[in-house]
């Protein structure tokens, strides 16, 4: 891999976009390397992801202008599929993924960010879509996940501006869940990663696919999907030694970490 760093550290793990001289900004190599690492993540032994960019100053500076500055019209769309396609594995991965935006968060960083599961930065993180004042749409999922997010009138605002969403501003609106100095921001990520990872995984698991697609249906069909991922919990055996657990009442006892993927 030339674009992407890839480290496992006992049960969560970090990817590492990897093109500083570009500010990590998202080109052809750097989408199909980031689909390839995804695809080799060990579920067996993973339970949380990490997504950050190297270097000081960059998450992600968005797509790649230069590589999308001479493509037609299909080659476009195609481009828009292949983020799309990348960022949508991210969103629906089994495992929770954090984004730690450490930097320039634009465009493709922006969308990134917003396929992950929980998003936390950096003091310095700069957050837009600049893309209308390039002559494009945000073309990574942008348009749809930014006012699943922030809200529709936000969202607007935000792309047919192209104006930068300042860090306070972006917490404000709920485009990030924490602000942290430059220091804190891995520390925390990779705390938080191992906090989930220490809970039931395919509890966890179940959690993520029924938020994300009960967020799809109506709440009819959204509580049933909840049902089903519920009832699948029982018999396993983290559920059984979760409430076992709580059952016994030996305060002597010292809890086991779950076992099940
Ligand atoms: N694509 C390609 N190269 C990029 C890039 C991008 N998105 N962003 C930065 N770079 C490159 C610069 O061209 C520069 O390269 P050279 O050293 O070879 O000249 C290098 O990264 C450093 O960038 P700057 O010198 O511009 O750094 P700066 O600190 O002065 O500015 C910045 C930082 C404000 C982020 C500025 O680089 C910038 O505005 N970048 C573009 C941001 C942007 O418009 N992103 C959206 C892209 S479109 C998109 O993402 C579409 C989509 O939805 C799929």
């Amino acid at each position: 891999m030339d674009y992407i760093l890839y480290e496992q550290k006992n049960n969560y793990a970090i990817i590492t976009i990897n093109r500083e001289k570009a500010l990590n900004a998202l080109n052809s190599q750097v989408l199909e390397e980031l689909d390839a690492t995804l695809d080799a993540v060990d579920l067996d032994v993973v339970r949380c992801l990490i997504i950050t960019g190297a270097g000081e100053k960059s998450f992600v500076a968005g797509a790649d202008i230069g590589e999308m500055s001479n493509l037609t019209k299909a080659e476009g769309e195609a481009f828009g599929k292949k983020g799309n396609d990348v960022f949508r594995k991210i969103e629906t991965f089994p495992i929770p993924v954090i984004a730690a935006v450490n930097g320039f968060a634009l465009g493709g960083g922006c969308e990134l960010a917003m396929s992950c599961d929980i998003r936390i930065c950096s003091d310095n993180a700069v957050f837009g879509q600049p893309e209308v004042g390039l002559g494009i749409t945000p073309g990574f999922g942008g348009t749809q996940r930014l006012a699943r997010i922030v809200g529709v009138g936000r969202a607007k605002q935000i792309i047919f501006t192209a104006k930068n969403v300042k860090v306070e501003d972006a917490y404000r609106i709920g485009l990030v869940n924490a602000v942290y100095t430059k220091e804190e921001l891995m520390i925390k990520a990779e705390k938080i990663a191992s906090g989930i990872a220490k809970n039931a995984p395919i509890a966890v698991r179940n959690c993520k696919k029924a938020i994300n697609e009960g967020l799809d249906a109506s709440m009819d069909e959204a509580l049933v999907i909840e049902e089903k991922l519920f009832g699948d919990c029982f018999e396993t055996a983290d559920q059984k030694y979760g409430m076992e657990f709580f059952l016994d009442k030996n305060k002597d006892k010292v809890k086991e970490p779950f076992k099940n993927c």
